[in-house]
């Protein structure tokens, strides 16, 4: 049984294809906590698809409603498990949000991975379904010296999602975010 210690929200934040939804919903699952998705919740809000609000208003647009909802999900006082569309933790704002409300966790993958992850996907505007490995390497470019301001890191690599999760458990049982409980028979 695992516990959460401390009275915050783990935010996932990494670029898309890293797993941050799969190893979310595993961990509010073992965790008994909400999963909460920023990009669906902005659709919800929006009533609109990430792609077709891309399109109708373009990029910048997109970065100030998505800061906005990100506010919002990291004020709500109750803990959860929050998994953050890749260009949510570039905004400055939410990083100084994140820094009080949330303990942040960059999961952090190489362009090979990210790339084959994607690849045959065409949900994401700023990644095309084929080819994507140039469109990869510039936002890892851009991306990776902001996501290292998370509070820690989790390498994925190939494995089975459950393994990586399990490495994400241990993770945040060390510094102290999760208590890990012996389960008596
Ligand atoms: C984006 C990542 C996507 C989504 C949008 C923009 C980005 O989220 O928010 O397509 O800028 O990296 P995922 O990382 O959940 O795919």
């Amino acid at each position: 049984m695992i516990k959460l210690k401390q009275n915050k929200i783990i935010l996932l934040v990494g670029m898309m294809g890293c797993g941050k939804t799969s190893l979310g919903k595993i961990l509010s699952r073992k965790l008994h906590l909400p999963f909460v998705d920023s990009d669906k919740e902005i659709e919800r809000a929006s009533g609109c698809s990430i792609s077709d609000l891309f399109a109708t208003y373009g990029e910048a647009e997109f970065r100030k409603g998505e800061e906005r909802i990100m506010e919002r999900l990291l004020k709500n006082e109750e803990p959860c498990v929050l998994s953050s569309g890749g260009g949510a933790f570039l905004s400055l704002k939410t990083q100084e949000i994140a820094k009080k409300y949330a303990i942040s966790v960059w999961i952090r993958a190489d362009v090979d991975l990210l790339s084959r992850r994607t690849e045959g996907r065409n949900h994401r505007p700023l990644v095309p379904a084929k080819d994507n490995k140039k469109a990869i390497e510039r936002l890892v470019n851009e991306c990776y010296p902001l996501y290292a301001k998370a509070d820690m890191i989790l390498d994925t690599r190939q494995e089975p999602i459950g393994k990586t999760a399990s490495r994400l458990i241990h993770l945040l049982a060390e510094r102290d975010i999760l208590e890990i409980k012996k389960e008596h028979k």
